[in-house]
């Protein structure tokens, strides 16, 4: 077929440190890449790692504009390089999980009207009733899931619906924060998103529907009828379903994407706009997973996932829907100490080069001589607990290792803990 009729698919990721925008081919081969670092590109939002940790070190929250101005840096980005968006077939995406947008009363229809001579992010300065989303970083909320718990017959009672025991990151203990804080800015709100749909919404040019996968990471959803649970929504906020929306599978075609892009951006008017989901869903779907298959994932979380077939949800680690087969679901447990935590070593011991880091733990021998270091800078999720702590061969604390003995005992001690928490998940084939 000739280059110039050759289609392209578009893939977004609202992640926590960058936008990356992918243009693939019909064979899935990389034909252009754009991404947008909050932190340096955007400057003017003052985050770190594209979060702003509040005094209480608990709430972490992001402005729901930087994501704005993002989308409208890397699409501009795209096609000041040359970009031919008039080949875009379709295009989704995913987003960090658990973040949540509450968009003001009248905006679906500023979504629909949008003037493509102007930014999205002048247009939608004033569109949102709350400006800082919480994100999955938040463990601010204990609260809100203990009474989530209590409301509904314990932990145990919510994982067996939801997916999940209550966690403090999950989009419903958030809503009933936000509920609880500031109620006037909750009323006013028409529609609450997830960082997926919120990003989906954006290219839409409407709101968009919350996936099943995604919708799995809030402790509102029944993960087996994939609807919303009344008992949840009750214990959650009031009028909460109508301010969710629908759900949908994640391979839903959501409609074509909206006018403002394609006079803007020149994409076709039939391009379509699939269903966005979470960024672990995505990487389930993109690693082309199977059941058994269990992957790494090393991001600012890590985590660690595997494809099942017969979910026992239990209270610890979550249940959520499978993005590329209705009848499968996901497993997965979420480590907050990743690369932040790797990144930190890496400054202190190896000159903030990932080269010396990669020649030290080459050079120092499996099992560190018997020194392992647990290395929780903020607190973890599995387990929720934080601090670093560090023991020598002869199972003494100690304050310090040398650099070399730093490095592997953080790396160990990261992968020893996915290992352990693990060992329930069967024989799976690993791809790290
Ligand atoms: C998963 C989780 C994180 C976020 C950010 O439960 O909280 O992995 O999706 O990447």
């Amino acid at each position: 077929m000739a280059a110039s009729t050759e289609s392209y698919y578009l893939g977004f990721d609202f992640s926590t440190q960058q936008l990356k925008v992918v243009a693939v081919d019909g064979n899935l081969n990389v034909v252009h890449q754009a991404n947008v670092q909050f932190d340096s590109e955007l400057p003017e939002f003052r985050t770190q790692g594209g979060v702003h940790i509040h005094a209480d070190r608990l709430t972490v929250t992001s402005p729901v504009l930087m994501w704005v101005k993002a989308l409208d840096l890397g699409l501009g980005k795209m096609k000041n390089a040359g970009f031919d968006f008039s080949r875009v077939r379709a295009l989704s995406g995913s987003g960090q999980q658990h973040g949540s947008v509450y968009w003001k009363k009248g905006t679906n229809q500023v979504l629909r009207d949008l003037d493509p001579g102007k930014s999205l992010h002048e247009l939608l300065q004033n569109r949102f009733t709350v400006p800082d989303s919480p994100v999955w970083m938040d463990s601010s909320t204990t609260e809100q899931c203990l009474h989530l718990e209590s409301a509904m017959g314990g932990p145990q009672r919510v994982a067996d619906i939801t997916g999940s025991r209550a966690y403090e990151r999950f989009t419903g203990s958030q809503i009933a924060k936000v509920n609880e804080y500031s109620p006037m800015q909750y009323q006013e709100a028409e529609r609450i998103s997830l960082v997926s749909s919120f990003a989906a919404s954006l290219l839409l040019g409407q709101y968009a529907a919350i996936d099943y996968c995604d919708g799995s990471g809030m402790n509102l959803m029944d993960i087996f009828s994939k609807q919303w649970d009344e008992s949840c929504l009750l214990a959650t906020a009031p009028e909460l379903k109508e301010k969710l929306g629908t759900t949908v599978p994640s391979s839903t075609v959501l409609g074509p994407v909206s006018a403002y892009h394609v006079n803007r951006y020149g994409f076709p008017e039939d391009c379509k706009v699939v269903a966005f989901t979470g960024d672990n869903p995505g990487s389930l779907a993109g690693m082309r997973l199977q059941e058994g298959d269990i992957a790494v994932s090393l991001g600012t979380s890590d985590t660690v996932f595997l494809w099942i077939k017969e979910p026992r949800p239990t209270v610890e680690g979550h249940i959520f829907c499978n993005p590329v087969d209705g009848t499968s679901y996901m497993a997965l447990l979420c480590y907050k100490n990743g690369s932040l935590t790797r990144e930190r070593i890496r400054n202190e011991c190896a000159g903030g080069s990932w080269e010396v880091f990669s020649s030290v733990l080459k050079s120092t021998p499996i099992g560190n001589n018997g020194n392992m270091g647990i290395y929780f800078d903020s607190v973890e999720i599995t387990p929720p607990a934080v601090g670093v702590h560090r023991y020598n061969n002869e199972n003494k604390k100690v304050a310090g290792f040398p650099a070399q003995e730093e490095i592997r005992a953080l790396v160990e001690g990261q992968f020893l803990a996915k290992s352990s928490r693990n060992s329930s998940a069967g024989h799976g084939r690993c791809l790290f």
